[in-house]
C-alpha cells in the first residue's frame, strides 16, 4: 500500500515534496519529472524554486513531462496547461522550456498526439518522479472514475464536478473546456515513485478511496495502491476520513532516516 505522510500544512508538504526533488536531480542531473498543474503543488514548486536558486543546483538537464492538457484551448492562453506550467515552473525554476513536455491539445492532432506523447516518455526511460494532485471525483491526471486501470495517454470527457471546480480559473464556467488529453492511469503507474498531495475537506473522501478503498476504476485514485513506491502527502483535513491515521502517524514518526520518502 502507499505510504502516507500527514502533515501540519501545505509549507510541510511542500518541505517533503521539496527534498525529494533535490535527493533525486543531485543523484540524477538529467532526471525525469512528471508535473501536475492546478492549486495542489503550488507551494512545492515555490519552495523548489527557491531552494534550486539558493544551492545553485544545475537543473538544466532536467526533463519534465505534464499529466494533461485541456483540449481546444490555444498554448498561449493563461489557462493552457501550457501556459501554467511555464508560469508557474519552468520560469520560476528555470527549467530548460524545450526538455518540458506537456501534452499538444489542438483537436487536429489529436489521436497523434496521444500516441506521441507515451512515445516521447518511453524515449526519456520513464518518469523517475511523478506529482500528483486528486480531484474530488477521485481523479488523477484526468482520469474520471471508469478510467481503465491499463489506460494510456488520450483524449477524455472532464466530470462536471472537474469542469465546476476549475471554474476559478476562467471568466466563466462555460468557457472550461469539456475535453482533456491526459496520461492514462496505466501510463501514471509506469513511474518508478508517485508522490500524491491532496490539502483541505473536500479531498477527504478522495483520499479514503485512494489509500482504503477497493483498487477500481470507479475510483481512479486507487490505482495508487498498485504501486510499489506510492507515497501520499495529506494536512488532517485531507486525512480525515483515513480509518488507520494512527497507524500512517506511528509508522511515520519511527521511521528510520536513511529510508527517505
Ligand atoms: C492537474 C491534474 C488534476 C489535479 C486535480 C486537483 O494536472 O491532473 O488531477 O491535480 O484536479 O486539482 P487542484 O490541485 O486544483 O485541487
Amino acid at each position: 500500500m502507499a505510504e502516507v505522510v500527514i502533515v501540519r500544512d501545505e509549507e510541510a508538504a511542500a518541505t517533503l515534496v521539496t527534498a525529494a526533488m533535490l535527493e533525486l536531480i543531485r543523484r540524477k542531473p538529467d532526471a525525469v519529472v512528471g508535473l501536475a498543474t492546478g492549486s495542489t503543488p503550488l507551494a512545492s514548486y515555490r519552495l523548489l524554486a527557491t531552494r534550486i536558486s539558493d544551492e545553485g543546483l544545475d537543473v538544466s538537464r532536467v526533463r519534465a513531462f505534464a499529466l494533461d492538457e485541456y483540449v481546444g484551448l490555444p498554448p498561449q492562453h493563461p489557462q493552457s496547461y501550457r501556459s501554467v506550467i511555464t508560469r508557474e515552473v519552468i520560469e520560476p525554476l528555470r527549467l530548460t522550456p524545450d526538455l518540458v513536455h506537456v501534452p499538444n491539445g489542438d483537436p487536429a492532432n489529436i489521436e497523434h498526439s496521444a500516441a506521441d506523447y507515451e512515445t516521447a516518455i518511453r524515449a526519456a526511460g520513464g518518469i523517475d518522479l511523478q506529482i500528483l494532485g486528486i480531484g474530488r471525483t477521485g481523479h488523477i491526471g484526468f482520469n474520471e472514475p471508469g478510467s481503465s486501470l491499463a489506460s494510456l495517454t488520450r483524449v477524455k470527457t472532464l466530470a462536471e464536478p472537474t469542469r465546476a471546480d476549475n471554474a476559478r480559473f476562467f471568466a466563466s464556467a462555460a468557457d472550461v473546456p469539456t475535453h482533456c488529453i491526459t496520461q492514462g492511469i496505466g501510463t501514471i503507474l509506469r513511474a518508478r515513485h508517485l508522490l500524491l498531495l491532496a490539502f483541505g475537506p473536500a479531498k477527504a473522501g478522495a483520499i479514503a478511496d485512494a489509500v482504503e478503498g477497493p483498487v477500481s476504476a470507479t475510483r481512479p485514485g486507487s490505482a495508487i495502491q498498485l504501486h510499489p513506491h506510492a507515497t501520499v502527502i495529506v494536512d488532517e483535513d485531507a486525512a480525515s476520513q483515513l480509518q488507520h491515521a494512527d497507524y500512517y502517524r506511528h509508522a511515520w514518526n519511527n521511521k528510520p532516516e536513511w529510508q527517505g520518502i
